[in-house]
């Protein structure tokens, strides 16, 4: 496919430009999220190694009743990077009359497709899916109920600490209500390097998915087979690393600028941060989150901590 000057003014553009323009190359891991993407990432959630998704959500199953009397009768829930909207079946089944359901997500069309889905499950449920980036400006709909919060998957471990504790004040605002967030915590660095890199190879091809999005939607030149998929823990960061490695020296071609790459040379695709549950606590207190309970599992391999905003308590 030719690039479009109208594809080649997106923000993703932009980005993937932005990205190989600078040293080390690195770009936003919300630039995974095109529909395949986000197909790739649900696969990701049902394998043996990734244990985040599992944890959770028997978590979820576990402490249902107790998280529902904390969050309340009749809320409005605010899931953000809702995906296929798995995870707050669950809560939802805990609830006492939910009032409404806003779940966001920039892969539109993945959203769109899981909103329906929940929308025929569930007729007396009012669902209104929100196609944004919650990175940036957007506005929520005038409330109905107590606004709650929900950001499961560790996606909080995706961001930067800072730019994390400027999400979570962010979200202070928006939610009178609370917030219930999951955060994957620190722990043996060889389960977390198994739960990244999957025998089955399914984390390497929603890495390498970057690439292929970027040819699709921007006429790039992206040959898949000269780039390898690398994903490490970085235990001074507490963080898992994730990176494209260029296998040789290439020259990468986007929207009519070149860009040489070096043999051995990486775009760092994402970071995720993992957390005790202490860790966790002083940065959503510093964002002004009063931290109220949290639920870890038997193993201490996964939190879900319930926030309320500090202004809400005085
Ligand atoms: N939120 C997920 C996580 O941090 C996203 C993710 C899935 C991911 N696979 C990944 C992040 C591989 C980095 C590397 O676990």
């Amino acid at each position: 496919m030719k690039p479009s000057p109208d594809t080649c003014a997106s923000e993703f553009a932009h980005a993937m430009q932005q990205a190989f323009a600078q040293r080390p190359h690195h770009i936003a891991p919300k630039w995974f999220y095109d529909a395949e993407g986000s197909r790739l990432f649900d696969a990701i959630c049902e394998l043996p190694e990734y244990y985040p998704t599992r944890t959770e959500l028997a978590l979820l199953d576990r402490h249902g009743p107790e998280i529902a009397r904390h969050i309340g009768p009749g809320a409005e829930l605010v899931e953000f990077g809702a995906g296929s909207l798995r995870k707050v079946r669950l809560l939802l089944d805990a609830l006492e009359r939910p009032a409404s359901l806003l779940p966001i997500d920039i892969s539109a069309e993945h959203l769109w497709a899981s909103a329906a889905e929940l929308r025929r499950e569930r007729p007396g449920l009012a669902v209104h899916p929100l196609a944004v980036d919650f990175t940036r400006e957007f506005v929520l709909p005038p409330a109905h109920g107590p606004r709650v919060g929900f950001f499961p998957g560790s996606s909080i471990g995706n961001f930067e600490p800072g730019e994390a504790g400027a999400l979570l004040a962010r979200m202070v605002h928006w939610l009178d209500g609370g917030l219930l967030i999951g955060v994957d915590l620190v722990k043996d660095p060889d389960l977390l390097h198994a739960a990244y890199n999957d025998a089955r190879g399914v984390t390497a091809r929603f890495n390498l998915n970057l690439l292929a999005r970027a040819n699709a939607e921007l006429g790039a030149n992206f040959q898949l087979a000269r780039w390898a998929h690398s994903a490490f823990y970085h235990p001074p960061l507490q963080r898992i690393e994730m990176h494209l490695i260029s296998r040789c020296d290439q020259v990468v071609q986007l929207c009519g600028q070149s860009f040489p790459v070096a043999e051995g040379e990486s775009l760092h695709t994402e970071n995720s941060y993992k957390y005790t549950v202490a860790g966790f606590q002083r940065l959503a207190q510093r964002a002004g989150f009063h931290p109220e309970a949290v639920w870890v599992d038997a193993r201490r391999w996964f939190a879900l901590h319930w926030l309320r905003p500090a202004h809400s308590l005085r």
